[in-house]
């Protein structure tokens, strides 16, 4: 089933083609650039950008991939979470051209396709423990099937991507400051005493990291001469001195940590036969190695999307979305975008639906495969 899918819940505007599981292609264009001067993301501009930019990327998409718009069997697009003005112009586009080709619309969960996109690369063995690490959410699940997402822990404050980002800022780096941190954290061995790991004395499977994150604004306070004078000092080839790549390498150690014992506690919690890392912070060095420890302790296979599928992008949207139409699960024209902070319905009609009946794809042994 060739399905388009369509991201614009952020400040990447992507579409992307998949059929049977496979990608066909895709077309990014990031606004990163254009934020990164207000040291984070300015809603009305980045909606205004996805209208901008939507209808070239659709068109030169199409010809990359010599398709036709008539060939779309199926549009897929992110309806939340995510800011609503830029969410509104992807649902536009994405109704306007069902409603022209005449083909199927299905509303695509931006943090499942997250979690569910290293299946274009793997197949994943369900049920599986996800852990959703990205600017926006720090989410825990149990995934029994990629129609089943229990939630079982969350961040209550600042996600972990914010947090980094927030550490950036504070440190005059430019936005988004993840990968700052991660590139100056690897050139040091962390100091585990430094700062806390935040919000592990319970026993529950939620975050908090805006304690940490105010903890490192407070040693940054003490110790001004780490902040960088402007924003364009930390080129690529910069070298930081040893007492900031240790700051940074603490830092990333303390939610490289907290993941790990989060992540723990929940693997004695739940049975999953594999675990998850996905979202933009799992392209952070230190925690990728810190869940594969786990994973290895645990004995279950670890799946990592490719750096490019961790970020945004509407891979992930066209792969989803065709495992939901596969299934039979589509949306109306009526379908809402749906921002940050409020919970997504599960409001698909459900057109022959069931578990076992999904084809081209198959439960066995709960095992998600694809059925050949
Ligand atoms: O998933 P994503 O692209 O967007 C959201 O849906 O939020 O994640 C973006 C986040 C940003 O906070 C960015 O700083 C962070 O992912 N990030 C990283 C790294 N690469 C991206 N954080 C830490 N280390 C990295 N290498
Ligand atoms: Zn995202």
């Amino acid at each position: 089933m060739l399905c388009l899918g369509i991201e614009t819940s952020c400040d990447e505007t992507a579409l992307a083609l998949v059929n049977e599981g496979k990608l066909i292609g895709e077309n990014i264009a990031s606004q990163v650039k254009l934020h990164s001067i207000f040291g984070g993301i300015v809603p009305e501009i980045a909606s205004r950008e996805h209208l901008r930019a939507l209808v070239p990327l659709f068109d030169d998409l199409l010809v990359k991939c010599d398709v036709k718009p008539e060939d779309i069997e199926l549009i897929a697009v992110t309806r939340g979470p995510g800011l609503l003005g830029s969410l509104l112009v992807g649902l536009g586009f994405a109704k306007g051209l069902a409603l022209a080709l005449k083909k199927p619309l299905v509303g695509v969960n931006h943090l499942y396709a997250h979690l569910l996109v290293v299946g274009l690369e793997q197949i994943i063995e369900f049920p599986a423990l996800g852990l959703l690490v990205s600017g926006g959410h720090t989410h825990i699940y149990f995934i029994r099937s990629p129609f089943e997402f229990e939630l079982l822990g969350r961040t209550l404050d600042d996600a972990a991507g914010e947090a980094f980002d927030k550490v950036a800022k504070f440190l005059n780096l430019p936005y988004p400051g993840g990968v700052y941190i991660d590139r100056f954290a690897q050139m040091a061995d962390p100091d585990p005493d430094l700062f806390p790991r935040p919000y592990i004395d319970n026993d529950n499977l939620d975050f908090s990291f805006s304690g940490l994150k105010t903890c490192v604004a407070n040693f940054l306070k003490r110790n001004d001469h780490l902040i960088f004078k402007s924003m364009d000092e930390a080129g690529p080839d910069y070298t930081p001195d040893p007492e900031l790549a240790k700051v940074c390498a603490s830092f990333n150690f303390a939610v490289a940590r907290t993941l790990k014992i989060k992540l723990g506690r929940a693997l004695k919690r739940v049975r999953p036969r594999s675990i998850i890392l996905a979202g933009g912070v799992a392209a952070n060095t230190m925690i990728r190695r810190a869940i594969e420890e786990q994973s290895r302790a645990e004995n279950l296979p670890l799946y990592v999307p490719d750096k490019e599928f961790c970020t945004d992008n509407a891979a992930m949207i066209a792969y989803y979305g065709e495992i939901l139409g596969q299934a039979g699960l589509t949306h109306g024209l009526d379908m809402e975008a749906i921002p940050r902070g409020r919970k997504i319905p599960w409001d698909y009609c459900q057109r022959q639906f069931s578990l076992s009946s999904c084809t081209p794809y198959c439960l066995q042994k709960g095992t998600f495969c694809r059925r050949i």
